[in-house]
């Protein structure tokens, strides 16, 4: 490989345009931004001509085919999320996928399996791992502040913020609502802190009750009429370690705040908020909280492509993982199976 990656980006919308590329071009030494490709031409385009990028496609194949890539950012929707990254790991390239990984667990297995047999790192955009708040607990666990995590709480929950653009209310490209889309980051979270206990079972209720009518839109005017999936996820997974998540994530419900996104873990040793902050332990028999004095301020999306970067060039492996992220959909995809069955599902096979 050569000094400088080598970058191609699948899917000219949102994410590519606020959190990938920026965070690019803070590293030219680094790194080159040499394609673009969307199948809305325009889209291409305009992201081509803001960012100056000299190659634009309509098909990720063609530019697959065209140009040398080292790595590519998949930023579609989640629908092409897994032939775009099969495609790219074939012809060569390091992938970072955004989240969710996928939209089925065999997706997920398969993209898994192409980055192993392909020898490139593939890694999801799960930036919340990279924040101060989550960096600094990590540092916490891992000097068994908290001891055995066996409980945590996932909050991704919103008063009204159900996306008035894009395609996040649409499931035929979504493959599902709030869970896949903002639980999936506070379920990751956990997940991550507590190590990726493999999963056993898992039990899900599913509610479309406010964003199949017109409302009140903190996020925009969303599409009401065509609103086609849940608005919210309660569910509960427990572990073979014998660990258990709560969750709960709404993209609206009738709550008091605007929005929370928040993961509280509870071990032998002591207990934590992630956001913000907080540690409770026991010491000396007394009930201790920590709060941090002082996180440093940081963007997490600019230190997950940097270290993207940095793993492509270096050969090091980045913090998410395609095997978590396997494990990751069967959660998601195993709660909203429960929703629809009404029991829960037991997850028997090692992630
Ligand atoms: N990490 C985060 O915090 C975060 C935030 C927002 C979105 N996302 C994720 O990023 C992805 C994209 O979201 P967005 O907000 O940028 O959406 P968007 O709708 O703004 O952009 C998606 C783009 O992909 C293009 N596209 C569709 N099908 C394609 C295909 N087959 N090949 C190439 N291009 C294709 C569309 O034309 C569009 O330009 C989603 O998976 C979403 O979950 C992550």
């Amino acid at each position: 490989m050569n000094n400088v990656l080598r970058v191609g980006i699948i899917g000219a919308g949102g994410i590519a345009r606020v959190a990938h590329i920026p965070n690019y071009l803070k590293h030219v030494d680094k790194v080159k931004i040499v394609a673009v490709a969307d199948v809305v031409r325009e889209n291409a385009e305009q992201l081509a001509s803001t960012f100056d990028i000299d190659n634009v496609f309509t098909s990720y194949d063609e530019m697959l085919n065209t140009v040398e890539l080292d790595a590519v950012s998949v930023c579609t929707p989640n629908k092409f999320h897994a032939e775009a990254t099969i495609a790219a790991l074939k012809a060569g390239c390091h992938v970072i996928c955004e989240k969710p990984p996928a939209m089925t667990v065999e997706e997920a297995e398969k993209m898994a399996a192409t980055a192993q047999q392909a020898g490139k790192i593939l890694t999801y955009g799960l930036h919340y791992r990279h924040t101060p708040e989550v960096e600094a607990l990590k540092r916490f666990i891992d000097a068994d502040e908290l001891g055995g995590i066996y409980a945590a709480r996932v909050h991704a929950i919103r008063r009204r913020g159900i996306p008035g653009w894009g395609v996040f209310t649409n499931k035929e490209l979504q493959g599902g609502g709030p869970l896949i889309d903002i639980g999936v980051h506070m379920l990751d979270t956990a997940l991550y802190l507590m190590g990726y206990p493999e999963p056993d079972t898992v039990f899900g209720v599913a509610y479309q009750k406010l964003g199949n009518k017109k409302g009140v839109g903190l996020s925009g005017e969303w599409d009401w009429e065509n609103f086609s999936v849940e608005d919210m996820v309660r569910g509960m997974i427990t572990f073979k370690n014998g660990a258990s998540i709560i969750l709960e994530t709404a993209f609206a419900a009738n709550i008091e705040q605007r929005e929370e996104m928040s993961v509280s873990l509870m071990g032998d040793k002591g207990g934590a908020d992630v956001f913000p902050l907080k540690i409770y332990q026991e010491k000396h028999h007394t009930l201790i909280d920590i709060t941090p004095a002082y996180l440093p301020k940081v963007d997490a999306h600019g230190i997950q492509m940097e270290s993207f970067v940095n793993c492509c060039l270096t050969g090091n492996q980045p913090i998410s993982n395609a095997k978590q992220g396997v494990a990751l959909q069967k959660i998601i995809n195993s709660l909203y199976e429960s929703a629809e069955k009404g029991k829960a599902i037991k997850l028997s096979r090692t992630v």
